[in-house]
């Protein structure tokens, strides 16, 4: 018997060394089902900017068809758009250029996502497919988490399109292109990376609230926040690090405990979505997280009765 959460359809197979996913499997994104999906929030710097409002909601409507029509529609971003872009990605990329993990860096340049203007998720796309067969999906607002990483097992990452409020430029309580493009995206060019979120996905599918609970920490201390060592030096790899001023910064002080990673260890720390984080936990490899991942869903696979 299947969890009473499963998203899908066809359910994925238990056998994770088989992990190819070809387009025929894809399902259809207009069956896409959440409990939620996020409205913008009372404490979010728009909040009570009408405009800002108004703009979102139409950024989010582009997504919105997605899921009806399959394809992605460009946003034509305006000026105040860009510039925040501008100002955001030009101090991030200061930074980067010392904290960030080459490959991750290499990858950006790849994508084309630079400091002058804002990515479309399409051209994106086309060069993740190509890559390691990686897809993003618009997506109008942060979703539940089962949702969510459930897309991950068919190898497609759901993004927003929208950007963060021109006031705070530093600071975003909710994904934004910003965090998506410059956090996230590079990362899936990397088909290590890419085949260890499609583990995480295997497992949101099949896993127990408790184990849901554990992937939801795995994701957070890797995918969100986590370090990689690189020829003897500590990197930045994570989304939250590589898409924040602040954190990116804090990584490397000692006001934070880096610790090697330990799978078990990971899955039983609790974390805060909105301090600083006081842990972070160091990858030896890409190819290290995929294969213990992989071992950890696995082990989901044989307590399921399909
Ligand atoms: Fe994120």
């Amino acid at each position: 018997m299947l969890p009473e959460t499963a998203l899908f359809k066809s359910e994925p197979t238990s056998n994770l060394t088989n992990f190819e996913v070809k387009d025929e499997d894809l399902p259809e994104f207009r069956d896409m089902r959440f409990e939620n999906i996020n409205e913008l929030h009372l404490d979010h710097p728009g909040a009570s900017d009408e405009d800002y409002r108004r703009r979102r909601d139409y950024i989010a409507s582009l997504s919105k068809n997605f899921r009806e029509t399959g394809t992605i529609t460009d946003v034509e971003y305006t000026k105040q758009e860009q510039a925040i872009w501008r100002t955001v990605a030009t101090r991030l990329e200061e930074i980067q250029s010392r904290r960030a993990s080459t490959f991750y860096l290499d990858a950006k340049e790849k994508l084309g996502i630079g400091t002058e203007r804002i990515p479309q998720l399409s051209e994106m796309n086309k060069r993740l497919n190509k890559l390691c067969n990686f897809r993003l999906a618009p997506i109008e607002g942060l979703v539940e988490t089962r949702g969510f990483l459930s897309w991950l097992s068919y190898r497609t990452m759901l993004c927003t399109q929208y950007i963060r409020h021109h006031s705070r430029p530093e600071y975003t309580p909710e994904p934004d292109i910003v965090h998506e493009a410059i956090g996230h995206i590079p990362n899936f060019t990397n088909c290590d990376f890419a085949d260890f979120s499609q583990f995480i996905g295997h497992g949101a599918r099949i896993a127990t609230d408790a184990q849901l609970e554990e992937l939801g920490r795995l994701y957070w201390f890797t995918v969100e926040f986590g370090l990689v060592e690189e020829n003897g030096e500590l990197k930045a790899y994570g989304a939250g690090l590589l898409s924040s001023f602040g954190e990116l910064e804090n990584a490397f002080t000692d006001n934070v405990e880096r610790r090697p990673f330990d799978l078990e260890q990971v899955i039983n720390t609790p974390y805060e979505y909105s301090d600083m984080q006081p842990i972070l936990y160091v990858i030896p490899s890409y190819a290290y997280l995929k294969e213990t991942t992989r071992k950890y869903i696995e082990s989901f696979s044989r307590s399921v009765v399909f």
